[in-house]
């Protein structure tokens, strides 16, 4: 039994496995100080303190820096009531507090019990210790209504993770009708700026810097998916006190692929507190007696090395922590994808010899896009019916299979298993599996409609055709698309009172079929896309090992779009093809440009190869030569933003492997003025006392610039660096650097 019942008001049970004596107390990442009642958590250079105060709330303390005296916080202790308008319910900084008793900031949870009972003040229980998770219990001060949270510190990394299972322990169905995982708080005051990344399709990932008022801003999607619009992602810091590499930061992001929320609030107080969790918007989760709802994951950090830091703290734990079965370790192959090729006119002859091709420049995988299946020749059929199509197959997948096999590649395919065209068969068979309310119209979006994963036949029918797939055509690896959201949210066959669980039991069944397909096939890998990078989360990645950020490639664009990604998430995932021009914006820069752009994610090719000159081919072999020789610093290596994000002109990026014995930089001019020379680029993250070896990747001899010489010291890459001696417009280059002598 995990957590014990509570017995009465007073009694506390208290199970501590991991506070025994002084020591353990110094040692421990998760320390229960049983003398002032408090919990202190220790993630990498961050501390995170909360107690139960006298009246039993739960109240947070502190976070922060690291700080090593357990004995220098006091016992957590109510707030007065600031006059008779704001009550101690709501100036007292409680860890998860229900929406009773008062409370006007924002709750982490609030119900409606069936007698018409919406009062709940949650009060500390017990809590235990098992390995790195504190679960905290708290309960309704009446009623048998429990909140478990739990809190699990990555001490590596530096993260901390909180979620909170619900649990109805009355003999009474409750309704839930928000759900938070847990509210983090900032030292109080004011002038904190707010970094969020928002966006919409072809244009993702912008990032937003605005100042913290008093009042609420609300990041979210009610769309069912995680969104193009707003990232589940946020950084604070105090304006004028941090820059890239240096001040406090405190930032976080959710794991949650449906509807998600994380309001930013600045109480009357200045006590800024950032909420997140679930949705409420359309919420009504019933959870019957028994049963327990378990909310998104919050994950958070702390840092003092600036929004720099940040990022790279929540790379190196998406690496470590979050991606499946250690992917985060294994580099990603050099990927060649039909799409921008040959669009819906896939057939086995056009895609053995864009395999041919792709494997000629050093590709690594084949994946065939949309087009392969059913009566799927225009967006406007044949989604839901997941057999080849014997037209442009005949004999099946398998001989392109096997010739993608025998050029050295694996085999990759599309696939948008959550969609069905009412153009399709399985739509007249199976009406009712779209998500729909009865007698109500259908909106559909690129002619299609969602399938209803929330029910248990549709996740089983899901499952099982991509499970033959898979098993039946040696496939290793599935760009999993999700091309439109929510409309409609009704589940009509359940009673009215468990329609709205649709919000969340989607999305879980989404991740039980990832899950069983992974244990199903061990060496199968996955990838999110959702027309571009509308699912894109901490909870996705849990399942797949890489996302796609944007249908947006154009390499200029891809600039800002890949550097907005990388505030959240590690280059490692980060998809990025090298296409075609003219593109986006009618845009068309040089195929070294294209592919330095790409270079800094995982480097994939999308170009029409059937269109590709000698000279084409020849750059492109030697880019992905090159690319293969610096992909282990790129992907699991440090980030470090050379130029700030807002100049569009000129942006360069360096990644450093953890030991510092390789380094990458990559500099982008888009137009020269003037015949201006570009600033000394100053690098980071080197061995000061190491001597480098300095490689340019074109080894051009540039007009004005002078030759950046061979080798050269840490501390002079550092602090005198080197200009580049960009000119023109759409000028890129890469440098190597190498550990020559300690
Ligand atoms: C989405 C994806 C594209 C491509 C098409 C296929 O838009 O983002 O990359 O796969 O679907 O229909």
């Amino acid at each position: 039994m995990l957590f014990r019942r509570f017995i009465g008001t007073v009694a506390v049970s208290v199970m501590l496995l991991a506070v025994c004596s002084a020591s353990a107390q110094t040692s421990a990442p998760i320390r229960f100080i049983a003398k002032s009642k408090i919990f202190v958590l220790d993630a990498g250079n961050a501390t995170y303190v909360f107690g139960v105060n006298e009246q039993n709330m739960l109240q947070h303390i502190y976070w922060g820096g690291h700080v090593t005296r357990d004995e220098d916080f006091a016992a957590a202790q109510s707030f007065r009531e600031w006059a008779s308008f704001d009550l101690g319910t709501t100036t007292t900084p409680q860890e998860y507090p229900g929406w009773g008793a008062g409370l006007y900031v924002e709750p982490s949870l609030k119900v409606t019990f069936p007698d018409g009972n919406r009062d709940l003040v949650l009060h500390y229980v017990d809590h235990r210790v098992e390995a790195n998770t504190l679960t905290v219990t708290l309960k309704d001060i009446g009623r048998e209504l429990f909140a478990h949270l739990r809190y699990t510190v990555y001490a590596k990394t530096g993260t901390i993770r909180r979620d909170t299972v619900i649990e109805n322990r009355t003999d009474k169905p409750v309704v839930v009708e928000n759900a938070q995982s847990g509210v983090f708080y900032v030292p109080r005051g004011g002038g904190y700026r707010l970094r969020y990344l928002s966006g919409r399709w072809a244009g993702e990932w912008q990032l937003n810097e605005e100042p913290v008022h008093t009042g609420v801003k609300v990041l979210e999607s009610r769309r069912g998916s995680t969104s193009h619009q707003t990232n589940p992602w946020f950084a604070l810091d105090r304006d004028g006190n941090s820059d890239p590499e240096h001040g406090s930061v405190w930032f976080g992001a959710l794991g949650w692929s449906g509807s998600w929320r994380i309001s930013v609030e600045e109480t009357p107080h200045q006590q800024v507190r950032v909420t997140g969790g679930f949705n409420p918007f359309d919420f009504g989760y019933t959870l019957a007696p028994g049963e327990k709802l378990e909310t998104p994951a919050f994950y958070a950090g702390y840092t003092d090395g600036g929004i720099g830091e940040a990022s790279r703290i929540l790379h190196r734990f998406e690496r470590a922590e979050v991606l499946p079965n250690g992917s985060g370790a294994r580099t990603r192959p050099v990927l060649y994808n039909s799409w921008e090729a040959t669009e819906f006119n896939v057939d086995e002859a056009g895609q053995k010899a864009l395999a041919e091709k792709a494997a000629s420049l050093g590709v690594e995988r084949f994946v065939m896009d949309d087009g392969w299946f059913g009566q799927r020749n225009t967006d406007h059929a044949g989604l839901g019916d997941w057999y080849v199509n014997a037209k442009k197959f005949p004999n099946g997948l398998g001989p392109l299979v096997q010739r993608v096999h025998e050029l050295g590649m694996d085999f990759g395919i599309w696939v948008e298993p959550e969609m069905v065209n009412p153009d399709s068969d399985l739509y007249r068979k199976h009406p009712d599996w779209a998500m729909h309310f009865d007698g109500r119209q259908r909106t559909e979006a690129r002619n299609q409609l969602l399938l209803n994963l929330a029910r248990d036949d549709v996740r089983e029918y899901t499952f099982n055709w991509l499970d033959e797939l898979v098993s039946n055509n040696d496939i290793a690896f599935l760009k999993w698309d999700y091309n439109r959201n929510f409309s409609e949210p009704g589940w009509p066959e359940v009673p009215t009172d468990q329609q709205k669980k649709i919000w969340v039991k989607f999305t879980q069944n989404l991740y039980d079929i990832l899950d069983r397909l992974r244990k199903k096939h061990p060496k199968l890998e996955i990838e999110s896309c959702s027309g571009g990078g509308g699912r894109v989360d901490l909870g996705i990645l849990l399942h797949v090992e890489q996302v796609w950020p944007s249908d947006n490639t154009e390499a200029l664009d891809r600039l800002t779009i890949q550097q907005g990604f990388t505030y959240a998430y590690t280059p490692h995932i980060m998809m990025a093809w090298v296409t075609d021009v003219p593109n986006f914006n009618g845009r068309s820069v040089p195929l070294q440009f294209r592919f330095l752009a790409a270079m800094q994610g995982s480097l994939a090719i999308g170009s029409n190869l059937n269109k590709w000159q000698r000279e084409d081919f020849d750059l492109a072999k030697q880019m992905v030569t090159y690319y293969k020789s610096i992909r282990e610093t790129v992907q699991n290596g440090d980030l470090y933003r050379l130029t700030p994000p807002v100049d569009a002109n000129f942006k360069a990026s360096q990644y450093v492997l953890p030991d510092r014995s390789k380094a990458v930089v990559f500099a982008f001019l888009h137009s020269q003025q003037f015949g201006r020379m570009l600033p000394a680029l100053t690098l980071r993250g080197l061995d000061e006392k190491a001597t480098y070896s300095v490689t340019v990747f074109d080894g051009k001899s540039r007009p004005r610039g002078a030759p950046i010489p061979a080798e050269l010291s840490g501390a002079y890459l550092m602090n005198h660096g080197f200009a580049l001696p960009l000119t023109g417009d759409y000028d890129a280059t890469s440098i190597k650097l190498e550990r020559v002598a300690d």
